[in-house]
């Protein structure tokens, strides 16, 4: 009950919008118990009075007694099932959304440490089983209990010594289904565990599926879904053996506990002529309904135990960290953006930032090149508020960052990073989930100067044409400008380019930072890069090592005093050399 009470609790706001289905399933059952009651005393005037003592008369009242009680719990079973999947439909509705919105909700650092299986199992499984706790373990569990009562109290009526020596035999029957209840719930959650990691490797598998064909790894993905098949396979056999026990057993009470021991309890009883022949149906039916009732209350009690953690996992849903709010709303950037003495590490004691020190001015074009892994994509996430720093602080002007909204961010500084996600839809589409607002001219202004237009244009479907799963339909380049395209659409005020241009040739490189120059005089632009040419149109050129700020400054000051630079520089390309150079 103590558990019972605390998942009410917890979903006491979902239940309040179903309240009157909620109120109607009650009155229901409330009406279909001395529904249920009279059936038994029907079959006893049957055989007593119709068949024992040939009253005809009676035969009549019987025939409409019974298709009265038919009727009424044909209508009240129908109403209860619409007003079920009504409680169960809005409840997983609601409860679905605000999973979802938790998800959303929660720090980007918090949530992609999370298994996307898990996820995705919180979200559809476990909140479909807590869509029917109203209706199982509160409406029919109540159900179970009165019926229990019910049935019990005319049961000793009848027969107080019949009941006693009936109910001797209940002990053995609740042992037996805790045991088969205990087995079956052990089952389920070694099932349910197995399908959390088993989503996650088929979600990636297909996911990744031109990566894993690429690098040859279609047999090692193959034979771990081959793996996870014959565990869920023998799981499943399991599983099956229970049914069956529980199938038997279930056969076994309802044919001989409940049938034959009462009557051969009753035969006794009758060639005593204690009781009636009537008298020994009427009760086999009532004994029928303890029984059923009995059993469906104990199911109830294992079903909330084995449930109870997919609640469980739901209601933590609820505690995950909020991100900040953001307490002021900025619109644009006037001044600069400022990293004060930051520091960052992803893992305890594993430093990816130190003590950086950074001013980005407003219209300042700037470059950050440094080897891989010195953590440069890490400042620019930092910079979003997708992760909390450690120490320091970064401002916008004069606010800090962390007062600002993710979202607020989001509509500030416009990012292409280095794995931009595309999704499978048109290219509209995936324009429009950039920025909903935009209209045709700012969709074609946009591709225009991400200089995908022309591309867009040879298509036969135009902006309808559909990219693939993560745009795999488009080639690198073309990717990597129409995800310019919807960053430029969103009229950020900062630009970052993580790589962004890597993998386009120079003309259209040219092209792209051409138009950002002209388009945006205001727009401020940070390019993280390798490529000289990239870090050639950088008014200020930072250069980062471990994650520190080494060096700062134009090509002219770094061309001869940095090391890396210098390497930068001599990696160039003739062509390259030539631009510097002129
Ligand atoms: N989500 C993460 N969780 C844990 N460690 C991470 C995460 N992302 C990056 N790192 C680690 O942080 C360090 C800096 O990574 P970052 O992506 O900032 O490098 P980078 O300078 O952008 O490199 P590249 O030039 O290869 O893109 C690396 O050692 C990386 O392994
Ligand atoms: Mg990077």
């Amino acid at each position: 009950m103590k558990q019972r009470l605390y998942v009410l609790k917890n979903i006491k706001g979902y239940i309040y919008h179903v309240r009157w289905a909620v109120i109607g399933l009650i009155v229901l059952n409330l009406i279909s118990i001395p529904i249920s009651l009279i059936s038994p005393k029907i079959f006893q005037i049957l055989v007593d009075e119709v068949m024992y003592k040939r009253d005809s008369q009676k035969f009549w009242i019987v025939v409409v007694g019974m298709l009265g009680a038919f009727l009424i719990r044909t209508i009240i079973d129908g109403l209860s099932l619409k007003m079920n999947n009504c409680i169960h439909n809005s409840f997983v509705f609601r409860l679905r959304k605000d999973v979802f919105a938790k998800y959303r909700g929660s720090p980007f650092s918090f949530i992609e440490k999370k298994d996307v299986g898990e996820l995705k199992m919180r979200m559809i499984d476990d909140v479909d089983a807590l869509g029917d706790f109203v209706g199982e373990q509160v409406v029919n569990y109540l159900y179970g209990i009165l019926l229990l009562t019910f049935t019990v109290i005319t049961s000793i009526a009848i027969s107080w010594r019949m009941t006693v020596l009936c109910i001797l035999v209940l002990p053995i029957v609740f042992i037996v289904d805790t045991l088969i209840g205990n087995g079956t719930k052990q089952i389920n959650m070694e099932i349910r565990s197995v399908n959390s990691r088993y989503y996650t490797s088929t979600h990636n598998s297909l996911q990744f599926w031109r990566e894993i064909k690429v690098q040859n790894s279609e047999e090692v993905f193959i034979k771990r879904f081959r793996g996870f098949q014959e565990i869920l396979a023998t799981l499943g056999l399991k599983s099956i053996r229970f049914w069956a026990y529980k199938e038997v057993f279930n056969d076994f009470k309802s044919n001989y506990l409940t049938k034959v021991l009462v009557y051969m309890i009753g035969a006794f009883f009758v060639a005593k002529q204690e009781i009636s022949v009537g008298t020994l149906i009427m009760f086999s039916e009532y004994f029928s309904m303890l029984f059923s009732s009995m059993e469906s209350v104990n199911a109830k009690r294992i079903a909330l135990k084995t449930n109870s953690p997919y609640y469980e996992r739901v209601f933590e849903t609820f505690s995950f960290p909020e991100e900040s709010k953001g307490l002021v709303s900025m619109k644009k950037l006037n001044d600069c953006i400022r990293f004060d003495d930051v520091c960052f590490s992803y893992v305890n004691g594993q430093s990816v930032l130190k003590h950086v020190d950074l001013q980005i001015n407003k219209g300042d074009y700037i470059a950050i090149v440094g080897k891989t892994g010195c953590g440069k994509t890490t400042l620019a996430k930092l910079l979003l508020g997708l992760y909390e720093k450690e120490t320091g602080t970064i401002f916008f002007d004069d606010e800090d960052i962390t007062n600002i909204s993710t979202e607020n961010m989001s509509d500030l500084i416009g990012v292409v990073m280095q794995d931009n996600y595309l999704f499978n839809m048109s290219i509209r589409e995936n324009l429009l989930i950039a920025n909903e607002d935009a209209t045709e001219k700012d969709m074609i202004d946009a591709c225009r100067m991400a200089n995908i237009y022309d591309f867009i244009t040879e298509q036969p479907n135009g902006f309808e044409t559909v990219i693939g799963e993560r745009g795999v339909k488009l080639s690198g380049g073309q990717k990597q400008r129409l995800s310019i395209a919807a960053a430029l659409l969103r009229h950020p005020q900062i630009i970052v380019f993580d790589e962004a241009t890597s993998a386009l040739d120079k003309q259209s490189e040219d092209i792209i930072n051409d138009s950002i120059n002209k388009i945006f005089e205001n727009l401020t632009v940070i390019v993280i890069a390798h490529k000289p040419a990239t870090v050639l149109r950088a008014k200020k050129i930072i250069v980062m090592k471990d994650g520190r700020i080494a060096a700062q400054g134009t090509h002219d000051e770094l061309k001869n005093n940095n090391k890396y630079y210098m390497n930068l520089v001599e990696g160039m390309s003739n062509e390259e050399r030539k631009q510097i150079y002129s």
